[in-house]
């Protein structure tokens, strides 16, 4: 398996008093897989995302990429925030340069070339020059979106890359995501609060609760690559998953709806 979560544990100190973020979280990812981790607020979709990036290992259980256990975050992999993370002060091509700066085996030709191609993926070849200030907040996405793309990474993590975008850019952005993945097959970990977004990006779901953070359930989404979110199996499955929320039994169960 690609991406392996075992056991995984994870308690943080809040007020002198041990609170459980995650419990027994056990999780398999295959190469290529879009991943959706969804729940409401607090039930440690952040904080999964951060095991498995390797930027918070778990307190206990472990978290293996490729067979290795994940201790720290590798540059082999990207994340992307909901906040964008671009520098004001750069151009938007210098940003997604920036992607490949570190990269000595990169020519500085090379680089813009890299830069600009992934530009062009998102839409952007035409404000390579301008500052991200001038861009809207779903252009700045993108850019961001672009960045990660110029570094040819394994895993693309993205922690409600959206969540602060207006209705329309984001189910605009959403599908350049999941043409991008649908060209590129990069294994993609998204967390989400909005069941239709999950349903319409994700191969598989993680359905996940609070009290403490747990994985309730693991749903398949068979929709194909091309998918209407006004059609009935749409429907049927943003449905399905609400009622799942809605159970009270626990239950780690893999099934396709
Ligand atoms: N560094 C931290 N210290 C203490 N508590 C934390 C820390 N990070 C997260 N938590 C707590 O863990 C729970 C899960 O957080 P998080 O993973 O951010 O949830 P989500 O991303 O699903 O909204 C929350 O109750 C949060 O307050
Ligand atoms: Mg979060």
């Amino acid at each position: 398996m690609y991406i392996s979560v075992k056991d995984v544990n994870k308690k943080f100190t809040q007020k002198g008093k041990l609170f459980t973020a995650l419990e027994n979280v056990n999780l398999e990812i295959e190469r290529g897989e879009f991943i959706c981790l969804l729940g409401p607020s607090g039930c440690g979709k952040s904080t999964l995302l951060n095991a498995i990036a390797g930027f918070d290992p778990p307190t206990s259980g472990t978290v293996t990429i490729d067979g290795r256990e994940v201790r720290k975050p590798s540059s082999r992999n990207v994340t992307i925030f909901q906040n964008y993370g671009l520098l004001p002060w750069r151009s938007v091509m210098r940003n997604v340069e920036l992607a490949l700066e570190a990269r000595r085996d990169i020519s500085k030709s090379r680089r813009a070339e890299i830069a600009r191609k992934n530009l062009e993926l998102v839409g952007l070849e035409k404000f390579a020059d301008a500052g991200p200030h001038q861009l809207s907040g779903g252009m700045q996405q993108r850019v961001a979106i672009a960045r990660a793309l110029a570094a040819d990474p394994e895993i693309i993590f993205m922690d409600e890359p959206f969540g602060a975008l207006d209705a329309i850019t984001r189910m605009k952005l959403q599908d350049d995501i999941r043409s991008i993945q649908t060209e590129n097959r990069k294994t993609i970990i998204f967390v989400t609060h909005d069941i239709e977004e999950a349903v319409y990006l994700a191969d598989r779901v993680v359905v996940m609760t609070p009290n403490p953070g747990k994985v309730k359930s693991v749903i398949r989404i068979e929709l194909g690559p091309s998918r209407d979110r006004a059609s009935e199996d749409f429907f049927r499955l943003r449905e399905k998953i609400f009622q799942i929320f809605c159970q009270k039994q626990d239950y780690q169960i893999e099934y396709a709806i």
